[in-house]
């Protein structure tokens, strides 16, 4: 048996698995603090609890005999996060995540510094990613940034404290903007523009390699056997993609989770900087995906459940109720939008409230909101996202059917929601665990979850209309949002 190892931003989720089937999860809530506008950070302890938590958990209730089958954790984790750490592996400074908006004046020095950086880091600079965060760090807290001796991915953090070892897998690297996609490697050019020591990056190793043994005092402590394998596993786009076999040419996903993704897999680094698609080397070897990622992805529908004190299931079937003809217009950007506008400065609102407006119907245009960010995601691959296979749905967000529906109705793709949708990424972890002890082999990751439950595109030209108008709606308010 495997257990995968999802560090998400929301929870941790732990899939204990029989070559790569699910039979248990166990999950541990994270939260997040913003100190100062356009921050959001977590405490990389608070990771290390939650997934020991996790871990026992899983292990808690089974007999002596099943705790000693357990082969390898394999891991996964919210990516492009800075872990910053001293020389003795001690945290600096709480982690910046994906989400994290500060540098956005750094984006634009190294886009001055190399104009090319797209074509060569997968999508031009993006504030939540790790290398512009290094050179904000170099600006506005050099204290931090001197006694900087190793950086690392979010999951590589676990894995740190579960094997000892420094080390990351392509997919994690692909995010950090300090790694050439196509060469598959850290390049010092990138390095060199944005105040890092390449010294300070972990060797890059295939999802599917083994890090390293767990540590003696964490097995014991579990009840786990001293050979459980640690495996290093994948950014969490990269294990949802593993989950529902989208490998090859022509397989992807959606992701609806805190973020939201379009992603299409393939055997080609294809860079499509113009429309901030990210081309990111995949966690197999000899792979790589585009993607367009949406900072806000099912995250305002939990926002505004919470906002208007509502539990999100109620509120998604008064919202369902709602002529659509009622339903104002919402822009879902709560920490700015990365594909398809790369704003960090662009924050949510809604438009078009009137006196009989109800909470349902501003909850409806928040679900429609998040489905017009598809239709942008669909637009920006342009032919690529015609004519594709169902695409499976991962995340919290699959269990709507109302945003499932909106979802194919706006961006005309036809989707499916696989079993266990919920824990994609750490069902991918598990995978590349069994792949890595034997388990599975590589072709069994290219199975494909069975389309049960279908939704496709109803044609509807008042939705479209709609989205136009929420086209404009951004294009007018964005001025209103930069910096001056
Ligand atoms: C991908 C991305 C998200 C985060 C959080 O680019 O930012 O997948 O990893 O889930």
């Amino acid at each position: 048996m495997e257990i995968g190892l999802d560090l998400g931003t929301s929870s941790v989720i732990g899939l204990l698995c029989e070559a790569g089937v699910p039979r248990a999860e166990a999950r541990r809530a994270l939260t997040t603090s913003s100190p100062m506008p356009y921050a959001s950070e977590q405490d990389p302890e608070d990771w290390w609890q939650a997934a020991r938590a996790v871990l026992a958990e899983l292990v808690a209730g089974l007999p002596e005999g099943e705790r000693q089958a357990i082969t390898a954790i394999g891991l996964s984790g919210q990516m492009h996060g800075a872990v910053l750490l001293d020389r003795s592996g001690a945290v600096l400074r709480p982690a910046m995540l994906w989400n994290d908006g500060r540098a956005h004046a750094e984006c634009a020095a190294l886009t001055e510094a190399l104009p090319e950086i797209g074509t060569l880091a997968g999508v031009p600079p993006l504030p939540g990613f790790t290398a512009p965060k290094l050179l904000w760090l170099s600006r506005h807290e050099p204290q931090i940034h001197a006694r900087i001796a190793h950086v690392l991915l979010p999951k590589d953090y676990l894995g740190y404290r579960l094997h000892g070892g420094y080390v990351t897998d392509p997919s994690d690297a692909a995010g950090t903007l300090w790694f050439d996609q196509s060469a598959r490697r850290w390049s010092d050019a990138l390095c060199a523009i944005s105040a890092t020591d390449p010294d300070w990056l972990p060797p890059v190793r295939d999802g599917a390699e083994v890090a390293g043994l767990i540590l003696p005092q964490i097995a014991v402590g579990l009840g786990l056997s001293p050979r459980v394998r640690i495996v290093i596993g994948g950014g969490d786009a990269a294990t949802g993609a593993v989950a529902v076999g989208a490998v090859e040419d022509g397989t992807g996903l959606i992701s609806l989770g805190t973020s939201g993704q379009l992603l299409l897999a393939g055997s080609a680094y294809r860079p499509n900087p113009g429309a901030f698609v990210h081309a990111f080397a995949h966690t197999l070897p000899g792979r790589w995906y585009q993607m367009a990622a949406m900072l806000n992805g099912a995250r305002p529908m939990a926002w505004f459940a919470g906002v208007a004190g509502a539990g999100i299931g109620a509120l998604l079937e008064e919202a369902a109720a709602v002529p659509a003809t009622r339903v104002p217009l919402f822009l879902p950007y709560l920490t700015g939008e990365r594909s398809p506008h790369g704003d960090p400065h662009i924050r949510g609102g809604f438009f078009g409230l009137e006196d009989s407006t109800t909470r349902a119907a501003m909850m409806r245009a928040v679900v429609e909101a998040v489905a017009f960010c598809f239709a942008d995601a669909a637009e920006s691959f342009g032919p690529a996202a015609r004519g594709l296979a169902p695409l499976p749905v991962l995340g919290g967000g699959a269990q709507s059917d109302l945003l499932l529906q909106a979802v194919a109705d706006a961006s005309g793709l036809t989707l499916f929601r696989p079993d266990g949708a919920t824990s994609g990424p750490s069902l991918g972890a598990a995978k590349l665990a069994a792949l890595a002890t034997g388990t599975l082999s590589r072709g069994d990751l290219d199975t494909r979850p069975e389309a049960r439950e279908v939704f496709t595109p109803r044609p509807g030209g008042a939705l479209l209309e709609r989205l136009e108008k929420w086209r404009a709606l951004y294009r007018a308010l964005r001025p209103l949002a930069a910096p001056r």
